[in-house]
């Protein structure tokens, strides 16, 4: 039996309305939720992704701003932006998005952010918190992916969770986030990598599967036993095509790390890409965003 499939985009849709009564009631109490994102350079995935995090503040009712420096900035220059957003009262959260050009320091400069506005979850401080099971800001992927899980009533709980991947960004945060003794993790948990020998015996001993690797269509059928769900963390640009609204206008072919066609015959459920886990990255920046600014509400009573 073809598998369900698991839209993002719908729970997505569901959590961002929740988020929108939230952000009412601070802009009510005088309080409007800013976020600060900072791009270098200008890599495709990186311009695309920051303009969907700005339509989606839009939409929700908080904030922002967009700083683009040249990809010939320097490491210094960046470090003054990020300390001067420190220090700006109105900036409940900063995001510098990667990949940041090689001449720069990406853990220099992701250290100097005030962990009270890490809402990207990457400060070492914020990782060690989610590590102890004392979460700060938990980063997005891996949150809305948990989110997907769960609201889609595929809790971990229990569950054999194999990830594919061990990147500071997906899978180890989120084999952080699921090994704790909570509701909605508790889960047994194993990582898979390019050091892994017989990845397919593992894989196919997962309850749900999730593929962070970053690589197109590397989860086979073969590798995923009959009912299982399977999380699409990937985002693979496989080439271009004419939009669909503009044919004149070019946008990226994606693929997600899971041959999607094959799998979802054998998947019990299933995430696409895109329309996967990728809306509910933005969302969970969105709500990272709004809990900073609920904290800042908090100390101004
Ligand atoms: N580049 C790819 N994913 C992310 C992310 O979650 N945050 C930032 N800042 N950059 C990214």
């Amino acid at each position: 039996m073809a598998a369900k499939i698991i839209s993002g985009t719908e729970v997505a849709k569901e959590i961002r309305a929740e988020l929108k009564e939230k952000v009412g009631k601070l802009k009510a109490d005088g309080i409007t939720p800013g976020l600060v994102m900072i791009r270098v350079g200008d890599d495709p995935a990186s311009v695309s992704y920051v303009k969907g995090k700005e339509q989606a503040c839009e939409e929700i009712g908080i904030w922002s701003e967009t700083y683009v420096l040249p990809d010939a900035a320097t490491e210094g220059e960046l470090l003054v932006k990020v300390e001067e957003m420190n220090k700006a009262e109105h900036v409940d959260g900063i995001l510098v998005q990667l990949p940041l050009p090689k001449h720069i320091e990406a853990d220099k400069v992701l250290n100097l952010i005030d962990p009270a506005k890490d809402v990207d979850g990457f400060h070492p401080i914020n990782v060690g918190k989610m590590l102890i099971g004392d979460p700060y800001f938990m980063p997005c992927t891996p949150h809305g992916a948990v989110e997907l899980m769960v609201r889609s009533g595929n809790s971990p709980e229990g569950k054999h969770v194999v990830i594919c991947g061990r990147s500071n960004i997906v899978g180890k945060p989120l084999m952080a986030m699921l090994v704790q003794k909570k509701k909605h993790a508790n889960a047994t948990v194993t990582v898979v990598h390019t050091g892994t020998k017989n990845m397919a015996e593992i894989t196919r001993q997962a309850d749900i599967l999730v593929a962070a690797m970053g690589a197109p269509e590397v989860i086979k059928a073969d590798m995923v036993k009959e009912g299982a769900v399977v999380i699409d963390v990937g985002v693979n640009r496989v080439g271009e095509k004419p939009s669909a609204k503009d044919p004149s206008r070019m946008v990226a072919i994606l693929k997600g790390d899971v041959d999607f066609e094959a799998v979802k015959e054998k998947a019990s459920a299933i995430t696409p890409v895109p329309g996967g886990v990728g809306p509910m990255t933005i969302t969970m920046l969105m709500v990272n965003t709004v809990i900073a600014a609920e904290r800042r509400a908090t100390r101004s009573k």
